[in-house]
């Protein structure tokens, strides 16, 4: 396993063609969970310096904080609560280009200022979500959306 990621220049395409690649690499044929949590989400905020890059799990019918980059957040969200738990009750994707006019958005950060959430579904169950946050306006777009999506289909199996 190589340990320090390379090639992380270039459009934010072509960061996302380099890094998804090295991020398997790295994953391997690692079962830990919070193991490939916590260096996925490292690999993202080096990647792309995002403000906060974790993982919410599905337990008990909640969604429970699991291993992130960035400041602290809350540790529990309700299914259709914020943007997490809309994503999870949708089993959809969700970008905001604006947290503020989002409906019932959770504010673990004032500094948040958009985000996208996109859910890990497994055996057709959302099993937890991924969910990244900007403290810049409209900063997520489709490129995100298809190599995000791409990434959390290939790591939901893992869970
Ligand atoms: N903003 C999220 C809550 C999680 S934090 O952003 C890390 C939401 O509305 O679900």
């Amino acid at each position: 396993m190589s340990e320090t990621l390379s090639q992380l220049t270039g459009t934010k395409s072509e960061i996302y063609q380099s890094l998804l690649p090295q991020i398997e690499a790295l994953i391997g044929d690692e079962q830990d969970a919070v193991a490939n949590m916590a260096n996925i989400s490292a690999a993202l905020k080096e990647a792309f310096n995002f403000f906060w890059v974790g993982f919410y799990l599905v337990k008990n019918d909640e969604l429970v904080l699991g291993p992130f980059q960035g400041p602290i957040a809350c540790t529990r969200i309700q299914k259709g609560k914020g943007v997490c738990g809309t994503a999870w009750l949708n089993a959809e994707a969700i970008v905001v280009a604006d947290v503020d006019a989002f409906p019932g958005h959770i504010a673990c950060s004032s500094l948040s200022k958009s985000e996208i959430v996109i859910p890990l579904i497994k055996n057709n169950v959302v099993v937890g979500v991924l969910d990244v946050d900007s403290e810049h306006l409209n900063h997520f777009d489709q490129t995100d959306l298809e190599h995000l999506t791409n990434l959390c289909q290939w790591f939901s199996e893992k869970l």
